[in-house]
């Protein structure tokens, strides 16, 4: 026999019984996003390299390590890793900035990082995220947090934990960088290696490092004043205070994090991400912020933009799982001929039908159907010769025979 071929190490099938789930959730995505104005936006999968490079950040592990990136025709082509700066560079390319402000976003589909494989973390996954353009006040980031929260409780997820920061403006953290370095020098050479590799090129990075040697260095008294401190300027502390009356007043529960520094460098003032005590280590559902100067980085205008995105595939795993929906009815009988005009008529008001194609024993298709369907549709001799049919609610047990013009609102009950 030849060789099985099997998925690459971090993806994964995502098999019928399953889909259903996937759709409940896509569907409530759409009813949610859609409340709060947001259109859905499509963008390709493949991207130029340079998107990412210049867009996520080149001192972020996505882009350092985590992309699939190959040349095509000299350019140099990357599968896509999340999709802030597709659908940045699409509201650039596009001339959105011409619509009436906010223009808001939402989309769904697979990213891809190279990442090592674990529970809650694979190389294919999925994102459903959102992304408002053009408002700088604070309310875009309270609406944009609540709506997550409104979306996640659309699916029973209730008790999850938000979490906020401000990571201030270029400005302000310039000096806290610089302040958090000179406190953690002294023990440079005491951090992991991907620690003094950010030391220099991304330092904030360091606070969120899940080495047990740097936590207890970063956990030192000194270097916690300096995390604690109050380093925002005016105006990024007034945002961050405005947001969290907002939130406030909209009944939002969330904890201030001050080590919440998100792994991609385009961040400006609001952080959140929504964890869940029920997924060990890669607990974040979601993760977003405010991203100010993402558009004119990639050469459009200035423009405040925040937006989030879920991991589909941790959401899911979160929801209990429910029954599989039924075929409304399974037809049984023994005159395939009879059967299958009876499915396609049936079908052509709307149900959902089957019928044994293969013409087994009639105990064995009104086994089948007591599996599959919520009736099943006898079709026995008799009922042929009398043109009816025998209904049998397969819950209750109860049997009824009909003319088999008066089929189909029998099968409604
Ligand atoms: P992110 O935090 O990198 O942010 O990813 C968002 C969510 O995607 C995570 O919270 C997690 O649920 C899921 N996720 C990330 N990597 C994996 C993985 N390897 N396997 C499974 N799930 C994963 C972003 O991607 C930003 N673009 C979010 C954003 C939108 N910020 C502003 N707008």
């Amino acid at each position: 026999m030849a060789n099985i071929i099997k998925t690459l190490k971090g993806t994964k099938d995502i098999l019928p019984q399953d889909v259903n789930m996937w759709q409940f959730v896509e569907e409530n995505a759409k009813k949610i996003f859609t409340q709060y104005g947001f259109k859905e936006i499509r963008t390709p999968i493949i991207e130029t390299t340079e998107l990412f490079s210049r867009g996520v950040g080149d001192t972020t592990d996505i882009v350092n390590k985590e992309m699939y990136t190959f040349e095509k025709s000299d350019r140099s082509i990357t599968l896509r890793p999340e999709n802030t700066a597709g659908v940045v560079r699409s509201y650039i390319e596009n001339g959105m900035s011409r619509l009436p402000a906010p223009v808001k976003l939402w989309y769904k589909g697979p990213m891809f990082r190279y990442e090592r494989p674990q529970a809650g973390r694979q190389r294919q996954f999925n994102q459903i995220g959102v992304e408002m353009f053009g408002i700088k006040q604070p309310t875009a980031d309270a609406e944009v947090i609540l709506m997550a929260v409104n979306f996640l409780k659309s699916l029973g997820l209730n008790d999850l934990d938000v979490e906020i920061n401000s990571l201030g403006c270029p400005k302000c953290r310039a000096e806290f960088k610089e302040k958090l370095k000179s406190v953690i020098k002294p023990y440079l050479n005491d951090l992991c290696e991907d620690c003094q590799n950010r030391f220099d090129k991304n330092p904030l990075r360091l606070l969120d490092c899940k080495v047990e040697d740097c936590q207890k260095i970063y956990s030192l008294p000194e270097i916690q004043e300096i995390i604690h401190s109050d380093f925002l300027c005016e105006e990024c502390s007034s945002h961050y205070t405005e947001l969290k009356l907002y939130l406030d007043r909209m009944g939002v529960r969330y904890k201030e994090n001050k080590l919440l520094v998100r792994g991609l460098d385009y961040y400006t003032r609001t952080v959140f991400e929504i964890k869940s005590n029920n997924l060990g280590s890669q607990n974040a559902v979601c993760g977003g912020g405010r991203y100010d100067g993402l558009v004119s980085q990639l050469g459009g205008e200035e423009t405040p933009a925040i937006g989030f995105a879920m991991g589909m595939e941790r959401l899911i795993s979160l929801i209990p799982a429910n029954e599989q929906p039924k075929l409304d009815g399974y037809i049984v009988s023994n005159f395939p001929t009879d059967a299958f005009i009876l499915a396609e008529e049936l079908r052509s008001y709307g149900l959902n039908i089957e019928f044994d194609l293969t013409n087994k024993k009639f105990t064995k298709q009104l086994e089948k159907a007591s599996k599959c369907a919520k009736y099943a549709i006898i079709l026995g001799e008799d009922e042929i010769l009398k043109h009816q049919v025998s209904i049998k609610n397969l819950e209750t047990g109860n049997q009824i025979t009909v003319n088999r013009e008066n089929c189909k609102e029998n099968l409604y009950l």
